[in-house]
């Protein structure tokens, strides 16, 4: 039995999912994959917050407290760049494995935080950055290393799609926009959707991982102005392709053929479509957002890790990164 002890940042959305997911799936993989998953400590904002399902005795405001405490793996689901990154490479130099869904900054900073988990030996799960539940990093980095990717193309903003979805039933921009506030899927400040720059992080992430070639030219355009031709399907489209010397990166709301494989992905869906030379097109398609399918893809990471990691070797390699940091 691997165990794992698992320092959570962040209990809002995601977290909150996680905790509830772990104690529900706990003895499954304890029994399925030999993997005890046990949370020790959980950082959050305020203390005083009601969560219902979530230990108490487990929550703490001390972001020291929760990342040098006795743990093997940080999970970070805090969100924006700053406090998180800051987390991040402590847990690394640390010689802490590192579970994140904070697209933001892997699209920041990624190549810098791969670099520094390579230089001591640890991983970096990032499955739950990208399309939530839908395994397309996983994809990707393993099932796909056989053949070439020539181009993907996706849908990978849920509230842009829940959008346009609500626009194609006959709502105008604002009270769809308004609508996907009510659900939860849409921040008080929509800015980072609406004007496509979560889907081009997601995308810069995909395309990172699908052709490793520099980014020649990135095309971003969100769907604030657009104007919905009755009867038309459009959706916001994040499409990357190989040019010379690299490859191009665009989002655009995009009128697609009604028959066209994304025009039937409605809602909060995500979906993506990958062209390789040797297997032709595969796609892939779930939920892209929400708390328990988000903790889902968190939750698979941590198992991936202890399934990675020999028994004893995050002890060890904790021990030696502390050592060294004294
Ligand atoms: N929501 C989704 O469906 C979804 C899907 C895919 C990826 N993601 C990514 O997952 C991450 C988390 O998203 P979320 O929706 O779960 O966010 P959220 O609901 O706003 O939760 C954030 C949590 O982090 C805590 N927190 C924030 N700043 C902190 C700080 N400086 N120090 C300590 N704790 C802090 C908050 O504490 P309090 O509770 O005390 O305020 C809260 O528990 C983001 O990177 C997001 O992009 C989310």
């Amino acid at each position: 039995m691997r165990r794992v002890r698992i320092a959570l940042l962040g209990c809002g959305t995601v977290g909150g999912g996680f905790v509830r997911l772990l104690s529900r799936e706990r003895d499954r993989l304890r029994e399925r994959y030999g993997v005890d998953a046990e949370i020790s400590q959980i950082l959050v904002r305020n203390l005083s917050k009601e969560r219902p399902g979530v230990p108490r005795e487990l929550l703490t405001d001390s972001p020291l407290k929760a990342l040098d405490g006795d743990c093997d793996v940080v999970v970070e689901v805090i969100g924006g760049t700053h406090s998180a990154g800051a987390y991040i490479r402590r847990a690394l130099l640390s010689g802490r494995d590192v579970v994140t869904a904070n697209k933001a900054h892997l699209a920041e900073r990624g190549r810098e935080l791969f670099d520094a988990a390579a230089e001591r030996g640890l991983f970096i799960g990032f499955e739950a950055s990208v399309c939530g539940a839908v395994p397309i990093i996983r994809m990707l980095q393993h099932a796909l290393a056989g053949d070439s990717v020539e181009s993907l193309i996706g849908i990978v903003n849920g509230t842009c799609n829940f959008i346009l979805t609500r626009m194609e039933e006959g709502m105008e921009f604002d009270q769809a926009l308004r609508s996907a506030q009510q659900c939860g899927l849409a921040e008080a400040d929509p800015t980072l959707d609406i004007d496509g720059i979560d889907a081009e992080q997601k995308l810069r992430i995909l395309a990172e991982l699908a052709f490793a070639a520099p980014v020649r030219r990135v095309t971003t355009r969100g769907i604030r102005h657009v104007v919905l031709k009755r009867g038309s399907v459009l959706r916001l489209v994040a499409e990357a392709y190989r040019v010379p010397g690299g490859v191009e990166l665009r989002v655009e709301p995009r009128e697609l053929p009604p028959d066209h494989p994304l025009a039937a992905v409605r809602d909060e869906e995500n979906a993506v479509i990958i062209r390789g030379r040797a297997m032709g097109e595969v796609m892939i398609r779930g939920k892209g957002a929400g708390s328990l399918p988000t903790a889902s893809a968190v939750l698979s990471d941590v198992v991936e890790i202890a399934r990675l990691r020999p028994p004893l070797g995050h002890a060890k390699a904790a021990a030696d990164a502390a050592a060294l940091l004294k």
